[in-house]
C-alpha cells in the first residue's frame, strides 16, 4: 500500500478517527495496485482512456471510481452513502482549513431542502486556486478514516489531486476535474474543481473574471463573499449570488418546478419523494 499511518487524531467532528497519508510523491499515477482496498479486479476505464486523462471513471458508470467499485449502488445504498460522502468531505475541509463551497447539482439540492437530490449520483464542489495548491502540496493521496452512522466501525475516504491542475487551459478537456474525494468502499466521489482568475478577461479590463477548466465562468461578486449555511446537517459555504448562478445554469424553472426526475417535492416535509410507490431510479 502507498499509504502510511499518521498517529495523531484529528479532533473535528465526532466522526473522524484518524488519518493516513501517502509517502513521498512518486512519479506515477495512483493505479489500481497502489490504492486497491478489497476488489480483486480493476474496474476503471483506464485501458480505454487517452493517456493524458488522469482520473479514470469506472467502466460501468461515469460516477464511480473503478479502482474501488465493481458495481453501481442501488437507489437506497446511494441515499445512505452520498450524505456520508459530503459530510466527511466538509468535515475534512473544515478541519484542515481549506475553503470550499457547493456548486452545480449540489447547490440546487441545497436550494430546495439543504440536501442532496435523491436522483443525483455525484456531488460538486469548488475551491479557489490557492486552495487547490494547498491540497496538492499537503494532502494529495491522503486517506481519512471516519466513523459514520451507517458504518460505525469506520470507513475510508481519499483526497486525490490531479497533477494537471496546474495546466490552466480549457483545451485540457480530459482533466477538467482538479481533485476528487472518493469513498474507498464503493467508488462514489465528489468532483472538486478550482475556480481561477481568467487572465485573458482581466487583461481586457474585466477585473473580477473567474473561470474553471470545465468552461464555467463567474464574476468574483457572484461567488464572494461566501455565505454560511448547512448541507446534510453540516456547516457549508454557498456562493453569494446562488439564485442567479442556479438560474443561469439550470433555468428559472429549476427553482420552482416541484416535479422532477420522477420525484415530487413535498412542501410540508421538505423532501423530494418518488412519484410512484416503490419507484427506484438509477441516476
Ligand atoms: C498525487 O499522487 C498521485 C499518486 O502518487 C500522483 O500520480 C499525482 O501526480 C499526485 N498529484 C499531484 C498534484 O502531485
Ligand atoms: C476568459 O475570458 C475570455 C475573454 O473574455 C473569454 O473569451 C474566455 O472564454 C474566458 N475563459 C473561460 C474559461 O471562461
Amino acid at each position: 500500500m502507498l499509504f502510511r499511518h499518521i498517529t495523531h487524531l484529528l479532533s473535528l467532528a465526532c466522526l473522524l478517527v484518524g488519518v493516513t497519508t501517502a509517502g513521498p510523491i512518486k512519479k506515477r499515477d495512483a493505479d489500481f495496485e497502489s490504492v486497491r482496498t478489497k476488489l480483486d479486479k480493476d474496474h476503471s476505464g483506464k485501458g480505454g482512456d487517452p493517456r493524458s486523462k488522469y482520473f479514470h471513471e469506472s467502466i460501468f458508470h461515469p460516477h464511480y471510481d473503478g479502482r474501488f467499485a465493481g458495481r453501481e449502488l442501488t437507489y437506497d445504498e446511494k441515499r445512505e452513502s452520498l450524505p456520508d460522502l459530503v459530510r466527511t468531505y466538509l468535515a475534512t475541509m473544515g478541519n484542515i482549513g481549506a475553503e470550499t463551497w457547493l456548486m452545480h447539482g449540489s447547490l440546487l439540492g441545497w436550494w430546495w431542502n439543504r440536501k442532496i437530490m435523491p436522483w443525483d449520483s455525484d456531488i460538486d464542489v469548488q475551491v479557489s486556486e490557492s486552495t487547490i495548491h494547498f491540497l496538492a502540496e499537503y494532502y494529495n493521496m491522503t486517506v481519512f478514516r471516519y466513523k459514520t452512522p451507517s458504518v460505525p466501525t469506520g470507513k475510508e475516504y481519499m483526497l486525490e489531486v490531479n497533477p494537471r491542475y496546474t495546466i490552466v487551459d480549457i483545451r485540457d478537456k480530459l482533466n477538467v476535474i482538479d481533485a476528487r474525494w472518493t469513498d474507498m468502499d464503493n467508488g462514489l466521489f465528489i468532483d472538486i474543481t478550482a475556480v481561477r482568475p481568467n487572465e485573458t478577461a482581466r487583461a481586457e479590463g474585466n477585473a473580477g473574471a473567474l473561470m474553471c477548466k470545465d468552461r464555467h465562468h463567474y464574476q468574483e461578486e457572484d461567488i464572494f463573499p461566501l455565505r454560511d449555511s448547512y448541507f446534510e446537517g453540516m456547516p457549508v459555504k454557498i456562493p453569494y449570488s446562488y439564485a442567479a448562478i442556479l438560474e443561469e445554469e439550470y433555468g428559472k424553472k429549476s427553482l420552482i418546478k416541484t416535479v422532477f426526475q420522477g420525484h415530487r417535492f413535498n412542501q410540508e416535509k421538505k423532501e423530494w419523494e418518488p412519484v410512484r410507490q416503490g419507484f427506484r431510479q438509477h441516476a
